[in-house]
């Protein structure tokens, strides 16, 4: 970030807001850095370099405010916005972002807010800066909109999140094989913003409670809108399943996720199966969806569960699996 020279010199004030926030050694130095980080597994690195977090966002207002979005273009839009909104008068927005997630097509973005925009290349990343006081406020008015919860097919979901603008197809392919008998009490792992937990909730009348444990606190907030119809008992955690559970249940369902950012990371889905067995009891059933080439069967081998594949289609199986 210091490396913006010149007319593009950037001053860095004592206090800062971040957006996305992640930690970094140098950050440690700063007199006040406050990050805001909806993602748990970041949110628990960030607390334990020791920095600041704000559990939800304030309107306070901050000379800097620094962005690390992702690569949802909503989202990133909607960022922009969150952080203007946040700005003091003569402040100024700092992103960065990998090439790969279109760091070039989103400075474009800002510029046509901003007007004038200041931006260096290196690491395969974009860094760009901005005033936007005089900003096209017609423009960020879009912006925002983008970052407001919405329904799809009756739910509410919010830019950013899994799945925020189609019902996942794999999902659907397990909601369509529920077995009606699941019953007691029953977890959702990586449950995003309910979809799978309503269709347990509807499908299966013996459930006595439903626990979700989802890290991306945006996508549990939609969830706690979409299944507050429901009489059940719920239990909504903002919680990184890998770190394991707080009880043990009857059954367990999920559609574990296999990306960490942008890369394929098998190593997430097998961690959720392992955490998934060890909070089986002793004849609990798992059930899961997962894209075909995923190789899981492997995990329900090693750990001894009796596994059947229950259906597939051209890109997903559902696997069934009981806690001998
Ligand atoms: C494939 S999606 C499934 C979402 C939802 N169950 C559905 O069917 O639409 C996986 C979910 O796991 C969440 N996730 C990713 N890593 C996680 C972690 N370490 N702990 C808990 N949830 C995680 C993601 O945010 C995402 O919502």
């Amino acid at each position: 970030m210091l490396a913006f020279e010149g007319e593009d010199a950037l001053e860095i004030p004592a206090r800062a807001l971040f957006l996305g926030a992640e930690p970094h050694a140098t950050l440690k130095a700063w007199p006040m850095i406050v990050g805001w980080q909806p993602f748990k597994p970041r949110a628990d690195a960030w607390d334990k370099a020791g920095l600041t977090r704000l559990e939800k966002l304030t309107d306070e207002k901050w000379p800097l405010v620094m962005i690390l979005p992702s690569k949802s273009r909503d989202e990133t839009l909607a960022w922009f916005a969150m952080a203007r909104d946040r700005l003091e008068p003569g402040g100024r927005i700092l992103a960065a972002m990998p090439n790969t997630t279109g760091a070039a097509r989103f400075e474009k973005e800002l510029s046509r807010a901003a007007g004038n925009i200041f931006s260096i290349q290196k690491h395969k990343c974009r860094a760009f800066h901005a005033l936007l006081d005089h900003a096209d406020e017609s423009l960020l008015n879009e912006w925002r909109v983008l970052g407001e919860p919405r329904k799809i097919s009756g739910f509410w979901v919010e830019a950013g999140i899994f799945s925020s603008d189609h019902i996942d197809p794999g999902s659907q392919l397990l909601a369509d094989h529920l077995p009606a008998h699941l019953h007691g009490n029953v977890a959702d792992l990586g449950a995003g913003w309910g979809f799978l937990s309503d269709a347990v909730l509807n499908r299966c009348p013996k459930i006595v409670r439903l626990d979700l444990f989802e890290a991306d606190a945006r996508a549990l907030e939609c969830a706690r809108r979409n299944l507050a119809s429901h009489p059940q008992e719920i239990g909504f955690h903002w919680q990184d399943v890998t770190t394991g559970l707080p009880n043990t249940y009857d059954a367990i369902v999920m559609n574990p996720p296999f990306h960490t950012g942008q890369a394929t990371d098998v190593d997430l889905g097998r961690a959720f199966l392992r955490v998934a067995f060890a909070s089986l009891k002793r004849g609990g059933k798992l059930l899961l969806v997962a894209n075909r080439q995923l190789p899981y069967e492997a995990v329900l081998e090693t750990s001894g569960m009796a596994w059947r594949k229950i259906a597939e289609d051209k890109v997903y199986k559902i696997l069934s699996a009981e806690k001998r």
